[in-house]
């Protein structure tokens, strides 16, 4: 019992967050090396240009994980580094890079998971309309058709797009995120139907130009949902909560159900259809072919979720959390139930095997006297909520892997360099990397492939 035997155990990281050499061997712009630039933007005027200078260390990051009995690797292939304009001409420094960082993977014993798209849309194509224009879906396509080619002799899995959610909902209904704009709601319902078919256009490429067989998923993200209690009703009622979808236009990106039934069923969910109709683009039979093309597992993000119960008229109600109830430095609540009730209700609705692509919590991490970095929360944090993963393995959901968000501190978005996700502590100044004392947990838990777990 506990986990599959070959269970994947990794860390997550993606490119724009670690890479730096922005403007380096030939790269490209993306939306972020332009958002960055903006005055007010990210917290304290960071920017990705250098982060934790990987693009030039990897050696020594790969070095890490090795160290740290890591038997996976999610990274994100940043578009405009092998293709600068988005299409067209490849850029072969670019495609050396990630060469040499997989084969530094395989030598040290650990599975590359390459993401197609963390967010790191090329400037160049956001000029020509982005995730707005309909070309997206053929320059998606070609990128995916060139990774698959340089990369697929030596990497069998791939992820399509990372959290639509977020880049459509933070980049385009509340601007936070790049390219920072606020558009109309029914050009995000747009942009939401390309970036699926985009994912579906990639699957097809992706495996069309493998050289082996490879795995393909897809890696959304969500709020989860748990029960209140045991009883029926209440898990029904958190079951339905998890795949509802909001009626509030502001927030309509924070759902599952409107980006994985498409993908996985071949069809937008009912309710939404209805709920949106008067924003949604036109929906062809043959675009519902094309983003469903068979995926080979279900992934998920998850950080948290909510306590739902049935309510007295048999709708679900959100449990209202109680007073100082436990967070994260980010102030996301701390809720492992997430990571039992996830997964389950995920595998029951998409009967696909799980990777769980992130999950982890920024802390209030220092160097301490000792030069040690003390994390006891964040060991705290993972125990408790791969504990509820384990039992979620045992009661049966195929889960085939977990990847902790991240593998070091990194630049995290808007809120610049001020969050701090990582097993290993990254020191802006000197680049200096010290293993957290949750990645040396971290190293355990993967030797006992969980048992540690108690
Ligand atoms: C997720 C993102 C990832 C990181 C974590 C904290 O939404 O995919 O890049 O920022 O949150």
């Amino acid at each position: 019992m506990g986990f599959r035997k070959d269970f994947a155990w990794g860390a997550a990281t993606s490119s724009y967050q670690i890479e730096g050499a922005a403007y380096e061997d030939g790269k490209g712009w993306n939306i972020w090396d332009v958002f960055c630039k903006e005055e007010g933007r990210i917290f304290s005027s960071h920017t990705g240009d250098i982060a934790c200078d990987h693009y030039h260390r990897f050696r020594e990051d790969v070095e890490i994980m090795k160290s740290l009995g890591m038997k996976a690797y999610r990274f994100s292939i940043n578009w405009a580094r092998i293709l600068p304009m988005g299409e067209g001409k490849v850029n072969e420094k670019g495609i050396m890079f990630y060469s040499d960082l997989i084969d530094a993977l395989l030598e040290g014993g650990i599975e590359p998971f390459i993401t197609l798209y963390h967010w790191e849309l090329p400037y160049e194509l956001y000029k020509k309309g982005g995730w707005m224009n309909e070309d997206m879906v053929t320059w998606f396509g070609e990128y995916a058709a060139l990774v698959s080619e340089r990369f697929s002799d030596r990497v069998t899995h791939f992820f399509t797009l990372n959290e639509p959610q977020c880049f459509v909902g933070l980049g385009f209904l509340e601007g936070v995120h790049a390219p920072g704009v606020t558009a109309p709601v029914r050009d995000t319902f747009t942009m939401s139907h390309i970036a699926l078919k985009a994912h579906g256009m990639a699957v097809k490429q992706l495996r069309e130009h493998a050289k082996q067989d490879i795995f393909v998923g897809y890696a959304p993200t969500g709020t989860m949902s748990y029960p209140d209690s045991d009883k029926p009703e209440d898990i029904e009622a958190a079951r339905l909560h998890l795949f509802s979808l909001p009626d509030d236009l502001s927030q309509w990106t924070w759902n599952v159900s409107w980006w994985s039934d498409p993908v996985v069923f071949g069809e937008y969910p009912e309710e939404g259809l209805k709920k949106y109709r008067e924003y949604l683009p036109t929906i062809t039979k043959d675009d519902m072919k094309l983003i469903s093309q068979p995926i080979d597992s279900y992934a998920q993000n998850i950080y948290n979720g909510h306590r739902i119960r049935m309510g007295a008229d048999g709708k679900p109600e959100m449990v209202k959390r109680y007073d100082g109830f436990p967070k994260t430095a980010l102030d996301w609540p701390v809720t492992p139930e997430c990571l039992y009730w996830g997964p389950k209700f995920l595998y029951d609705r998409y009967q696909l095997p799980i990777y769980i692509t992130e999950n982890g919590l920024s802390c209030h991490d220092t160097v301490s006297v000792d030069g040690q970095v003390h994390d006891p929360n964040r060991i705290d944090f993972l125990y408790r909520y791969l504990k509820c993963l384990k039992q979620a393995a045992e009661d049966g959901s195929d889960i085939k892997g977990y990847f902790q968000w991240s593998l070091m501190d990194n630049f995290e978005w808007h809120s610049g360099y001020a969050e701090r996700f990582g097993l290993v502590y990254v020191d802006y100044h000197t680049q200096k990397r010290i293993i957290k004392d949750s990645g040396y947990w971290y190293k355990k838990l993967i030797e006992s492939n969980g048992d540690i777990l108690i």
